[in-house]
């Protein structure tokens, strides 16, 4: 038997619906539904999965929701207007434009066109730089979500090493910050390690913390970490099987080795992925309540 935590993603996220349950009854005694509009560009299915879970969460908590469904080949002009669209419309407070998009769409042109008010991605410039100087408005979902489950299990940062891999807009990057900010919470010593990085074992060895979010299927094994270390896995990969959908999923982190090792895991699924979704439908609502000041 192993003595390795299960951080429990379900958990967190059915506590934080929980909390918001009295902000939303709130709202809609002030006449105002929460409203969530997220747009899909073509048919990549992992994005049409992605939004179909985000929406329908929204449905099952009463909140509004729409999707904005638009051709592979639509050209960025058609898109910026449905955005700008949104954008004016009253009845959402937040937009979600589901990445990627097709390459010959610019994706920071599309970001840049959504309303700051109403990022709640927290992708838009204005916001992942209100965010490196440690006065955040919108915090990107995922590392939201990863601060948050953290702060449940009461695991501090502060004076720890936490060791991010992966420097995307939407994960490693804004993580990176997340948990270096002189904040509650956070306070950690972070290295930031990417496709550039040479010998990434050398820091994920003497990590307390690895956060991995490189969309590689069982990267992190057993011989990368230090013992009881702690490990978030950010990664959702299908991986081909023989079972009747003919794939599964699996992280980043190769699971059935390092439960051996580590302190504690976060699952796939049920570990990171509720967690995106909670904290998308916590912004939404915060954009909502910023409406009533
Ligand atoms: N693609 C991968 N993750 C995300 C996310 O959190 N939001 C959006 N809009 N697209 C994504």
């Amino acid at each position: 038997m192993h003595n390795c935590t299960i951080l429990s993603g379900k958990e967190v996220s059915d506590h934080v619906y929980r909390n918001l349950q009295d902000r939303v009854e709130l709202l809609f005694e002030n006449n105002i539904r929460p409203g969530l509009a997220a747009v899909l560009v073509g048919e990549n299915p992992a994005s049409k999965i992605y939004i179909k879970m985000k929406t329908k969460k929204f449905h099952n908590l009463g909140l509004k929701t729409e999707t904005f469904k638009l051709s592979v080949d639509c050209s960025q002009e058609e898109l910026i207007q449905v955005i700008e669209k949104i954008n004016n419309d009253s009845s959402f407070h937040g937009i979600l434009v589901q990445l990627p998009l097709p390459n010959h769409i610019d994706s920071n042109s599309i970001i840049n066109s959504i309303h700051p008010e109403k990022d709640v991605d927290g992708f838009h410039p204005e916001n992942a730089g209100l965010l490196s100087i440690g006065a955040p408005r919108f915090i990107p979902c995922t590392p939201k979500g990863v601060m948050r489950m953290l702060e449940y299990y009461r695991v501090k940062l502060s004076g720890k090493h936490v060791v991010v891999l992966g420097r995307s807009n939407i994960v490693g990057r804004p993580m990176s910050i997340l948990t270096s900010l002189k904040t509650k919470g956070a306070n950690g010593t972070t290295t930031l390690c990417h496709s550039g990085s040479s010998d990434i074992e050398k820091f994920t060895k003497i990590a307390d913390i690895v956060i991995v979010a490189l969309g590689v299927p069982n990267y992190l094994t057993k011989d990368m970490i230090k013992k009881d270390a702690i490990l978030i896995d950010v990664g959702i990969n299908r991986v081909n099987d023989n079972s009747e959908k003919g794939y599964k999923l699996c992280g980043d982190v190769f699971w059935e080795e390092v439960i051996e090792k580590a302190k504690a895991v976060t699952p796939v699924p049920g570990g990171v992925g509720p967690m995106t979704i909670a904290m998308l439908v916590e912004n939404t609502v915060e954009a909502a309540e910023s409406t009533l000041k």
